[in-house]
């Protein structure tokens, strides 16, 4: 897809702009009101008869509207002038116009003052949200949307350059998380942790990164106890990915990021009821949004250090599995008694941790579909976020917010880690129902002492379940806009 600025002037001139359809993105009444005559009228005749009502996300379309060029025209009701409210409405808007014959799009923003950075970076992700349509494996799939070029009308020179940096860093987000939406799409016969290697490296040369894949040997060698101890039940060879993008100083710290990569969750031997298994082949959301992070800030080519580690590999039940009760001993020497087979994601990530450590990081962010208790704490709105430090954990809502990819943060007590207490071992791996994913999370705080470190618990933000079945791509906007911020 290709975005561009177009300089209208400050009266605008949408309704001449040359584009199979024009969207006409509406602050509030009065801003209609001020429109060039043809769309003024238009907005003015469809309130009279009923046909729109200013709700936000309101959409109005027609076609072949006297005096405008654009064959369709969408009116889309934003309520307000945030870009909260221009991002509402252009998500409606765009639902109406991708399909059909519309191959161009001029839009136009009335009644929101001069246009900013974010209106860009929302036209464009937007467009890439709306338009993505899984594929890989389903033939029958509908015609892909036909939408190739949009073009956001702006007022003054001054506007276009901040719309183009918007538009710019827009168009990273929407390839990085793309990217992980298809990825974490992909059925787990397909995304096994050797596919999700060999994109690694496919992405290593594209984006100009430096990959390595460690294999079980490796990890052995490295003493992965716990991560291996997970992935001794599968029949598929664990892969743990190590991607570098080097784009500060040689001296700069890196920003670590570990993601979990489990491409199926069966549970092992404390296995899951089969309602809905099918979704634990999302359990690789975390690996997919570090790749889309690495590719989207390699695309950017920003000035910063980011390693991104992704612990792959598959959680099966079987004659070599791990069973209840089994004691392991992590990379960092600790021993976990493994009361529960199921809860294999913090057993995969505390060796990543732990691995992490030899970057000498600024910080390390990891971020896994850890707990199904985290779906209950917040629904599928914010991810959940936990740090002991208060300076990182501000950085990652705000990154958050701004991305429009909220996260809460959640308590880290030292009380809670009580839970953990095991008698055959230095820990168990599960704290029992209450509170599971701060138990989770104080898991990991184990293997963090010597880190400056954040969790992501994205279980109910990295995919939608029911009719609208499928990734979402989260967090990479969240996760981008924290490493921008780190830019120098
Ligand atoms: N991948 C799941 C978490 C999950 C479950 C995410 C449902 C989204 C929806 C994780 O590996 C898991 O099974 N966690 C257990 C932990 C429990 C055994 C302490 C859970 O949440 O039930
Ligand atoms: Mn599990
Ligand atoms: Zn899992």
């Amino acid at each position: 897809m290709d975005f561009k600025t177009k300089i209208a002037g400050a009266s605008g001139s949408a309704a001449t702009a040359a584009a199979d359809a024009l969207l006409v993105i509406v602050a509030s009444a009065e801003a209609a009101a001020a429109l060039e005559p043809p769309l003024a009228d238009e907005f003015a005749r469809a309130l009279r008869d009923g046909d729109i009502d200013t709700k936000p996300g309101q959409v109005l379309y027609a076609h072949r509207v006297a005096g405008v060029k654009a064959a369709r025209v969408a009116f889309a009701f934003a309520g307000g002038a945030t870009a909260r409210a221009f991002r509402r409405a252009l998500t409606a808007g765009l639902a109406a116009l991708k399909g059909g014959g519309t191959r161009t799009l001029a839009v136009s923003a009335a009644g929101f003052g001069p246009l900013e950075a974010a209106h860009g970076e929302a036209l464009a992700t937007v467009a890439a949200e709306a338009t993505y349509l899984y594929r890989e494996t389903k033939p029958s799939a509908p015609a892909p949307s036909r939408l190739g070029s949009l073009t956001l009308l702006c007022g003054s020179k001054a506007e276009a350059a901040a719309v183009a940096e918007g538009l710019r860093v827009g168009e990273a987000l929407a390839e990085g998380t793309t990217l992980a939406r298809e990825w974490a799409n992909r059925p787990g016969n397909h995304c096994t942790p050797t596919h999700l290697a060999t994109l690694a490296l496919a992405l290593g040369r594209s984006h100009g990164l430096k990959v390595e894949v460690l294999d079980r040997k490796d990890c052995e060698k490295l003493g992965m106890g716990s991560f291996l101890a997970v992935a001794q039940g599968s029949d598929q060879p664990p892969k743990f990915i190590v991607m570098r993008w080097m784009g500060g100083a040689k001296a700069d710290a890196p920003v670590v990021l570990v993601g979990k990569g489990i491409t199926f969750d069966t549970g092992g031997i404390s296995l899951k009821p089969a309602a809905e298994m099918d979704e634990m082949k999302f359990d690789m959301g975390g690996a997919a949004s570090v790749l889309g992070t690495m590719a989207a800030v390699a695309r950017l080519k920003a000035k910063v250090n980011l390693v991104g580690i992704i612990a792959a590999t598959e959680n099966m039940p079987g004659g070599r599995a791990v069973k209840p009760g089994d004691v392991v001993t992590s990379m960092s020497g600790q021993t976990i008694e493994i009361l529960n087979t199921d809860a294999e994601g913090r057993l995969i990530l505390c060796d990543a941790l732990t691995y992490a450590e030899r970057f000498k990081p600024a910080a390390v962010v990891d971020i896994a579909t850890l707990t199904g208790a985290c779906v209950i704490a917040l629904g599928h709105h914010r991810s959940g976020l936990f740090s002991s430090d208060d300076a990182l954990a501000g950085e990652l809502q705000a990154a958050g917010d701004a991305a429009f990819d909220p996260a809460w943060r959640m308590p880290l007590d030292d009380e809670y880690d009580e839970a953990l207490k095991s008698h055959f071992a230095d820990m168990g791996n599960v704290g029992g129902r209450a509170g599971g994913a701060i138990t989770a999370a104080m898991f990991l705080k184990r293997f963090t002492a010597r880190l400056r470190w954040a969790h992501l618990d994205i279980a109910g933000t990295a995919w939608k379940s029911g009719a609208a079945k499928g990734a979402t791509g989260r967090p990479v906007p969240l996760l981008t806009h924290f490493v921008l911020g780190r830019a120098r």
